[in-house]
């Protein structure tokens, strides 16, 4: 398969190469300065020039405060360009993977949200990328969308890394305790999306909308905890912070958040045969892999 990876940066796109390396697909994966998906003639230059049997949109601004104030420029990745990539692989007749967010959700439930359950999203991010779902299920059948949640990996800007860079200066850390998800590796994301690209290859059409992410919900407290205690026993930290539990009130922030988008993702397990690692286990991989003094550079 000649597999095109849109937002080749991002933690995603990242996790998408080091496992594409290891397969024998033909595949790009481009960042934004090489294919800008918000521009529609770029983009079908690049379907002329690599002519793609599936395309994966790993890119999204992903920035959930600074949307609030950006909102034009998150509704064109998050929406319009959607749409872009979804009427050109339309055009060319090949299947769009797309990925989507728990920020679709409000948080009110109480148990994991299905596939169908109501969404009303809170933020812009989360309305851009609700939009962005509508914009590639108008554009073609042939798609799959995957909403994930609390994304995690070696690469970029996520939570891990934020931890382990705030524990070098501050010995105490508040952590919000009354958001609930499901932490989700990026690599882990990556396996699931590659396994699906080979079920694609051998003619599966389970087309339509699904939730992926690691098994195990928590909260961001919870996850803090868990870090810390991996990083103190793999022994690679100096300085082990008192983690403190806080609500949400107590850490205001620009954009509101669901409080509970915990996602029940028996849909692609039974289609797809997806199964969810548990996400402790993965975050071990990933703290082996980041140097913690150094959280912030990869
Ligand atoms: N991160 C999370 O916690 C989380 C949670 C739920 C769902 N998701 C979804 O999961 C997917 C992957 O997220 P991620 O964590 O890998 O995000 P990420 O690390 O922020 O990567 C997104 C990538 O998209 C690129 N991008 C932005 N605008 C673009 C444009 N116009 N054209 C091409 N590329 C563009 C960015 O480029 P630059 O590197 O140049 O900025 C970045 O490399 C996204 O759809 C996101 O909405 C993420």
């Amino acid at each position: 398969m000649r597999v095109l990876v849109t937002g080749g940066n991002g933690q995603l796109g990242r996790c998408l190469q080091d496992r594409l390396k290891n397969t024998s697909h033909e595949w790009q994966a481009p960042d934004q300065s090489s294919l800008d998906i918000t521009n529609k003639s770029a983009i079908s230059y690049y379907f002329d020039k690599f002519q793609p049997d599936v395309v994966v949109n790993a890119a999204a601004y992903t920035a959930v405060d600074k949307a609030e104030s950006e909102k034009d420029i998150a509704y064109l990745v998050n929406t319009v360009a959607a749409g872009y990539l979804g009427s050109q692989c339309k055009k060319a007749a090949i299947p769009l993977i797309h990925i989507s967010t728990d920020y679709v959700f409000d948080g009110k439930m109480t148990i994991p949200y299905k596939v169908g359950d109501e969404t009303n999203p809170q933020s812009v991010y989360g309305t851009t990328k609700l939009a962005g779902e509508k914009a590639v299920q108008t554009a073609l059948a042939e798609h799959i969308i995957i909403r994930t949640s609390w994304v995690f990996s070696e690469y970029g800007n996520n939570f891990v890394k934020t931890m382990l860079r705030l524990a070098n200066v501050h010995p105490v850390l508040k952590v919000v305790g009354d958001q609930y998800g499901c932490p989700t590796y990026a690599g882990d994301l990556a396996d699931a999306i590659l396994q699906m690209i080979i079920q694609i290859q051998s003619g599966h059409k389970s087309w339509g909308t699904y939730h992926y992410c690691s098994d195990q919900a928590t909260s961001w407290h919870g996850f803090a905890q868990v870090i810390f205690d991996e990083a103190n026993q793999q022994g690679g930290i100096e300085n082990i912070p008192q983690i403190r539990l806080i609500n949400t009130d107590e850490y205001p922030t620009i954009a509101k958040r669901p409080l509970y988008s915990v996602l029940d993702c028996r849909l692609i397990a039974h289609e797809w045969n997806i199964k969810m690692p548990y996400w402790r286990k993965s975050l071990t991989q990933v703290l082996s892999i980041l140097e913690y003094g150094n959280a912030n550079n990869k």
